[in-house]
């Protein structure tokens, strides 16, 4: 199983300027949690306790404030500066020494992945020993994303970033899991015309390799990214509704922890105080004691 895994929340956030010339994109709220929680959800999901978050000089600290060391989610958390954004695969020539030769996972800030099985698939792609994994997910607009596609049957043939004519409509979401070698695989590959160092690279030397794993999510699970105000404003509604109509949270870290066993009851209790008199505080609250729903 990968034990670790990095939790990328730098970058300049243009496309939500002037919100974010003062303040990380990752932090604003999500509906009632900060951005940075959902892709954090999910990496605990899959099992994993050991977490590298990678932020820009200047936002670093507010991770820091926010998450400490991550023993209240009975979790360690340690903390990386990413000078500039030159690409999300340099995270891991920033975490080298941290990944110490093991297999890792990345999640970006600001994904968010929601849906039932999920949790299986996760363990799955982290139990996998070699090689790499990936997420598709269908969209109507590929262009603005790495686009896999598949031959006749059923395997990625390719995968291409941000392409003008995508050959498929499956974007490779912001999740990906890679075996132990991929500090070293990060290293072999070069900036792209952008100047960044492309994760699509990296994937695409596993796909040559005939170790790029890529799971197709369906229709029933929802991949979201928080990058515009559109699809800010979109995932927001999108927790909002499903909080509402079900009483279950999406994307809370404290749950997780507690329902993987990772905290007990009353160190739950003790995040639910942290959050204070709020809707997600009283949830939280109401799971420690076994009183929710
Ligand atoms: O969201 C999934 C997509 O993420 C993938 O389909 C693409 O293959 C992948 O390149 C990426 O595309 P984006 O255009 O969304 O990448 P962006 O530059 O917006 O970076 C994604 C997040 O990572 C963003 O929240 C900021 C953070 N980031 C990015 C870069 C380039 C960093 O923290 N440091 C960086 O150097």
């Amino acid at each position: 199983m990968i034990r670790k895994g990095i939790l990328l929340a730098g970058g300049s956030g243009t496309r939500l300027h002037p919100t974010t010339q003062a303040t990380s994109k990752q932090l604003l709220p999500v509906y009632d949690k900060p951005m940075v929680y959902y892709p954090l959800s999910t990496l605990l999901l899959a099992g994993i306790r050991e977490v590298l978050v990678i932020s820009t000089p200047a936002d670093l600290p507010q991770f820091q404030r926010l998450f400490h060391d991550g023993s209240h989610l009975g979790i360690r958390i340690s903390y990386a500066e990413q000078a500039k954004p030159e690409g999300i695969a340099q995270a891991f020539l920033i975490g080298e020494a941290w990944i110490a030769g093991e297999a890792c996972a990345l999640a970006l800030g600001d994904n968010l992945i929601h849906g039932d099985h999920l949790s299986t698939l996760l363990r799955a792609a982290s139990a996998r020993p070699e090689g790499a994994t990936v997420f598709a997910y269908q969209v109507r607009d590929p262009e603005r994303y790495g686009v896999v596609s598949f031959g006749a049957d059923g395997k990625a043939i390719d995968i291409v970033e941000k392409p003008v004519k995508p050959e498929s409509n499956w974007a490779v979401t912001g999740l990906y899991f890679y075996d132990k070698r991929i500090t070293e695989i990060a290293k072999k590959i070069t900036p792209s015309a952008r100047g960044e160092l492309e994760i699509t690279d990296i994937n695409h030397w596993y796909l040559n390799e005939g170790s790029l794993h890529v799971e197709r999510l369906g229709r029933g699970t929802a991949w979201l990214d928080a990058g515009t105000p559109d699809s800010l404003l979109q995932a927001a509604t999108f927790v909002q509704t499903i909080q509402l109509r079900q009483g279950n949270l999406v994307g809370s870290p404290e749950e997780i922890a507690f329902r993987m066993k990772y905290i007990d009851a009353d160190a739950l209790r003790s995040c639910a105080k942290l959050i204070g008199k709020t809707e997600l505080g009283r949830i939280l609250n109401d799971i420690a004691d076994g009183t929710h729903l």
